[in-house]
């Protein structure tokens, strides 16, 4: 089956919502997915793109239809004091009627040819524990566990959080 990988454009967030959905639904926690059209075609498209997105997409299973969007990376760019620029892999899926194919694969080497261009030093993710095909899917192409390695652990504080810390305490 052939596919082509094309940088996202902003006709592409239904179909990017669509896939973080799916992953989302995977993962089981697609409830936590909050975020509408109009925010991701804002936040990646505006002024100050919040993220970049590659798709992947075939041509429809009869002639009659047109390309179809069957998956995606998103990522950014971050920086680590330590060692400088780093690539971020947000969101990677690819919808399971098509996996096998070779699509992650070659996302892969798209992000990686684009961290080496940017001098990054590494591309970081944060995968969910109990997904162990994907940990095993990046294993074998020599992802390190740091979790397991370092001990680092993931944090994060909620809008209510940021709210409290916000607000001056009362006198
Ligand atoms: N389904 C899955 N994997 C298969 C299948 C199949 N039906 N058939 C074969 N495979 C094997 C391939 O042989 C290959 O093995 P290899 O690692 O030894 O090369 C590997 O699984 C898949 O390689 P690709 O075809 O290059 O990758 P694919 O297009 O399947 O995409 C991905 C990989 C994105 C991980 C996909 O499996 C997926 O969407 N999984 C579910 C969602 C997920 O876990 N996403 C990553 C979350 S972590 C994050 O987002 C940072």
């Amino acid at each position: 089956m052939e596919y082509k990988l094309r940088k996202a454009e902003p006709r592409d967030v239904s179909d990017i919502l669509r896939l973080v959905k799916e992953l989302a639904k995977y993962e089981e926690m697609e409830h936590q997915v909050t975020l509408t059209e109009k925010e991701l075609l804002e936040d990646g498209f505006g002024e100050t793109p919040f993220y970049q997105c590659i798709v992947a997409e075939i041509q429809g299973d009869n002639s009659s239809e047109g390309l179809k969007v069957v998956g995606f990376a998103m990522y950014y760019f971050t920086y680590d004091p330590w060692v400088g620029k780093q690539l971020y892999l947000e969101d990677f899926y690819v919808m399971e009627a098509y996996r096998g194919l070779g699509i992650g694969s070659e996302c892969l080497r798209h992000l990686s040819k684009l961290a080496i261009k940017m001098r990054c030093s590494g591309m970081m993710f944060v995968v969910a524990e109990n997904n162990e095909p994907s940990i095993k899917f990046y294993k074998r192409r020599g992802a390190e566990d740091l979790s397991q390695d370092e001990g680092w652990r993931l944090f994060k504080f909620s809008k209510n959080s940021l709210v409290k810390m916000a607000t001056p305490a009362e006198e």
